[in-house]
């Protein structure tokens, strides 16, 4: 491979792949051909664990969310026995879409056209003038896959989804159940439209390089010496590093007092749901976004007593990242909309009794990571106007960029995967 190689673009999906320089960001029409974005729909976002809600959006039965994919749309329903089901949001008499509204709660799901009926378990309930032979059993919603995961709710629209999520979710519970999320509510959610690729979405998230300079809000809250070692230390940053040093022995010593797992692990790009998780200490009062590191709700959530608990930091492929802090935890989504147009879906979620005005203030609550999302959003959109620009050959990642990497290995590798299986 030489950098000569991934200068001229194509639209062969298949030689794109074969010449991609391994270290380095990919051509442009990865970004940007229409082709390329079906084969993503199919490749991707039809075949993968999605996260697409958490489970206190729908807490009673009959809540639901509509979810768009592309051209699919899944209806996720609090069924009367308070399971999580999932169906495909197309009636089974002549194909109507059904539900119309993003959310809600219903008794029955009705469709608008000729009002077949379905219990929120996906039976069909109702069919008028049909002939006596007529089998209601048969033409029940179609289901898609739906999984929880402490909380979180992941859907796969394939008819063999990937089968590693029982491994993520036996690693991942440990560290998610102890936030209780299933017992959260929803204080605020924003969908911000993105002019640029999923991807260029996902890996903005997945590095920090730029938080320095574009996100002064957010950055006060971290540490400014991640992957530094005390050889690394000069003498103006020794009180930064000492300050470090007893955060984290802080949350070292909080997560062993309550059995909580500590450890780093990074699955990025070396299964098929890939994911991340990482604990953090927070600087300031180091225990949330607030103002100076301070909490901004008032009730801890879950098991956590401590609320300097820093913050957990989930990452999954191929759509989603989490921050879970001792009193409010933020889940992200993102799902294309077009080659050059993505929509990110940030969900802030606080104790279940909490009350709004008396113990968190959504402005407060919402400030940081309203600010940082704007922030990505002007970054994404300037990445994708450079793709586009005929100048742009691909470019190499730096050291810190590996999570970037990660992505694009995954993506790439799946995309393989997908055409030769
Ligand atoms: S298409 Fe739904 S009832 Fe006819
Ligand atoms: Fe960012």
């Amino acid at each position: 491979m030489t950098l000569s190689n991934i200068l001229a673009p194509s639209t062969d999906t298949d030689a794109l792949i074969d010449r991609r320089a391994v270290g380095y960001s990919l051509e442009a029409p990865f970004y940007t051909d229409p082709q390329i974005f079906d084969l993503d729909m199919a490749a991707i976002f039809a075949r993968h664990w999605l996260f697409s809600a958490a489970e206190a959006e729908i807490p009673d039965p009959g809540d639901f969310v509509t979810v768009d994919i592309g051209a699919y749309s899944v209806i996720i329903v609090r069924d009367d026995d308070e399971e999580v089901r999932a169906f495909h949001n197309v009636c089974r008499h002549r194909g109507s879409r059904i539900l119309q509204q993003a959310c809600g709660s219903v008794g029955n799901l009705v469709c608008p056209y000729h009002q077949w009926t379905y219990r929120v378990d996906g039976e069909l309930v109702y069919a008028e003038s049909q002939p006596p032979e007529f089998d209601r059993s048969r033409l029940g919603l179609r289901p898609v896959h739906v999984r929880t995961l402490a909380g979180l709710i992941f859907i796969c629209l394939g008819d063999e989804p990937p089968g590693d999520l029982d491994e993520v979710a036996a690693v991942l519970e440990p560290y998610l159940s102890p936030y209780g999320l299933a017992d959260t509510k929803v204080a605020h959610q924003v969908d911000l439209v993105e002019e640029g690729n999923w991807k260029l979405v996902m890996e903005n998230n997945r590095e920090c390089q730029h938080c320095d300079t574009a996100h002064p809000e957010l950055i006060t809250a971290y540490f400014p010496l991640f992957g530094y070692s005390e050889n690394d230390i000069t003498p103006r940053l020794r009180p930064v590093f000492e300050r470090y040093r007893a955060a984290q022995d802080h949350l070292s010593n909080a997560c062993s007092v309550t059995g909580f797992p500590r450890d780093e692990r990074r699955e990025l790009d070396t299964r098929i749901t890939g994911f991340q998780v990482s604990h953090l200490p927070l600087d300031g009062g180091g225990a949330s976004f607030g103002a100076d590191g301070n909490p901004v709700s008032r009730k801890l959530l879950g098991d956590i007593e401590d609320e300097r608990f820093g913050d957990l930091s989930i990452h999954m492929q191929p759509n989603a990242w989490f921050h879970m802090l001792s009193d409010h935890a933020v889940v992200f989504r993102v799902l294309p909309v077009a080659p050059g147009r993505s929509v990110v879906r940030t969900t802030w979620l606080v104790h279940a009794d909490a009350q709004e005005g008396v113990d968190y203030d959504v402005d407060n609550l919402t400030a940081v990571w309203n600010a940082t999302n704007l922030q990505d959003r002007d970054l994404v959109a300037g990445a994708q106007r450079g793709v586009t620009d005929p100048g742009y050959v691909p470019g190499p990642y730096s050291m810190v960029e590996g999570d970037v990497e990660s992505f694009v290995n995954w993506y790439v590798g799946r995309l393989r995967t997908y055409l030769t299986p």
